[in-house]
């Protein structure tokens, strides 16, 4: 039976990157090329009671489950709607108690199998390309991701067995391994992350550093917009990964977690490198060992940082471990280097959450700049840090300022398309 496929847009081959999507007819910036419903999504434990388990709605006065007391709704349709979804866990974690504690990409696998049970025919998210279909990358896998799939499959058994029936172990293996390569995590227009989906049509498009379009999220609705012209028979790109990194990093990382090496402009070029690495001014120096070992270091720190952000770590030390480490890479790397925005960036997000706002706004005001240099033309993480320096100065009462940052995000969002997502109340203010 022949389904019927999407308009304007097509799947192809596309030469060393497996399938693709590409436009059959031109689209201008701006346009929205496709919007697809998640297949399956899963709401991150830390958002629990501030937004909807079932549309991913954020509102005030959510109704909770009166069984586990841990999901939150917007209403009865929504609580109902959910169920299916809900009950693989409610009662499981009454059980498990504090012991209940699957990641997300075990909870979000849980909940595809369910819906493949029940979801027999080819679903609206599903036009191009059927999740069963998804690119698995399984030849590629090393023994440590292996050992992370074998993980998350004891995992599955030990929160999940009670209310699923699992298919055979290899198959369980591809599952992961496709929803490792091809999940989306959800975010909000201030990028916080809000959730794990899979999207089957969207994970069709391939990646370029220089991505023609972008993904957002409208509860959880995916949104495919241009964010630059795009000619009849383009191929339609995004962009895996943060942009902010040099070539080098970004190859590491696509490598590492997608299995290709980029061949994009960007990566050819390598034309914002030497900004993103951007020195501080010395008489003499810094030497090229010197640079290399600082790298070598905020590598590390990066990493460091990372770890000890999941495992909750006291915010005084998160806020230490930014300033430390700025202060030691400060005496090689000018302010606006893309290590330097990074620990910014983070110390920004460990003020926020002590709603120290002045702190947040110095940091946030620092990395503006460099960042719309930085990222491409339309970038979310642009948008997003405008977004977040006008409510902080909504917040410190600082209204011109304000109105200057949110108009900068309505000019991003022009393209971008979230003005619906931004509240009036703010442009006005
Ligand atoms: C989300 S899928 C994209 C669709 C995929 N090409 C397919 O056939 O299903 C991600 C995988 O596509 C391939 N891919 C994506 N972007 C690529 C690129 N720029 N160059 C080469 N391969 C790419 C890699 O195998 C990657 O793991
Ligand atoms: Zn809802
Ligand atoms: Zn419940
Ligand atoms: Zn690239």
């Amino acid at each position: 039976m022949k389904h019927e496929g999407m308009d304007g847009i097509e799947s192809f081959e596309s030469p060393g990157k497996g399938r693709g999507l590409r436009a059959t007819r031109p689209y201008r910036i701006g346009d929205l090329l496709f919007s697809c419903p998640a297949y399956s999504h899963v709401l991150s434990v830390s958002e629990r009671g501030y937004i909807c388990e079932h549309c991913f709605t954020r509102k005030e006065g959510l109704a909770k489950c009166g069984k586990c007391k841990k999901a939150f709704y917007c209403n009865v349709e929504c609580q109902r709607g959910d169920w299916a979804m809900h009950k693989l866990e409610c009662s499981a974690m009454c059980a498990f108690g504090e012991n209940w504690c699957p990641s997300e990409t075990v909870r979000l696998v849980a909940r595809i199998i369910a819906t493949l049970k029940v979801q027999k025919d080819r679903s609206a998210s599903e036009k191009l390309l059927l999740l069963k279909d998804m690119e698995a990358n399984l030849d590629r896998l090393d023994n440590e991701k292996r050992e992370m799939n074998e993980a998350d499959i004891a995992g599955l058994h030990h929160f999940y067995s009670k209310h699923l029936d699992f298919p055979d172990h290899q198959a369980l293996l591809t599952l992961f391994a496709q929803v490792n390569c091809n999940g989306f995590t959800v975010e909000d227009e201030e990028l916080s992350h809000l959730g794990s989906a899979v999207f089957p049509d969207v994970a069709l498009m391939n990646h370029s550093c220089c991505p023609n379009a972008i993904v957002t999220y409208r509860g959880t609705l995916a949104e495919v917009r241009a964010v630059q012209d795009v000619g009849q028979g383009d191929e339609i790109y995004t962009s895996y990964i943060d942009l902010l990194y040099p070539t080098e990093d970004r190859i590491e990382r696509l490598r590492d977690s997608y299995y290709f090496s980029c061949d994009c402009r960007e990566c050819k070029t390598k034309s914002k490198d030497k900004a993103k690495m951007k020195l501080r001014k010395l008489s003499d120096g810094p030497r090229p060992e010197e640079i290399r070992e600082m790298v070598r270091y905020a590598r590390i720190i990066i990493d460091d940082f990372r770890r000890a952000k999941h495992e909750k770590n006291i915010l005084f030390t998160l806020l230490e471990m930014c300033e430390l480490s700025m202060d030691k890479m400060g005496a090689v790397f000018d302010e606006s280097n893309v290590y330097m925005l990074h620990m910014m960036y983070q110390a920004m997000g460990v003020c926020l959450f002590m709603e120290d706002y002045d702190s947040a706004l110095s940091y946030g005001e620092k990395v503006i700049k460099p960042f719309s240099q930085l990222y491409p033309a339309y970038s979310l993480n642009v948008a997003s840090m405008y977004l977040k320096l006008g409510r902080l100065h909504v917040a410190l009462g600082r209204s011109s300022a304000a109105s200057t940052a949110l108009k900068k995000v309505t000019g991003q969002h022009e393209v971008i398309h979230m003005k619906s997502h931004i509240h009036t109340s703010e442009h006005t203010h």
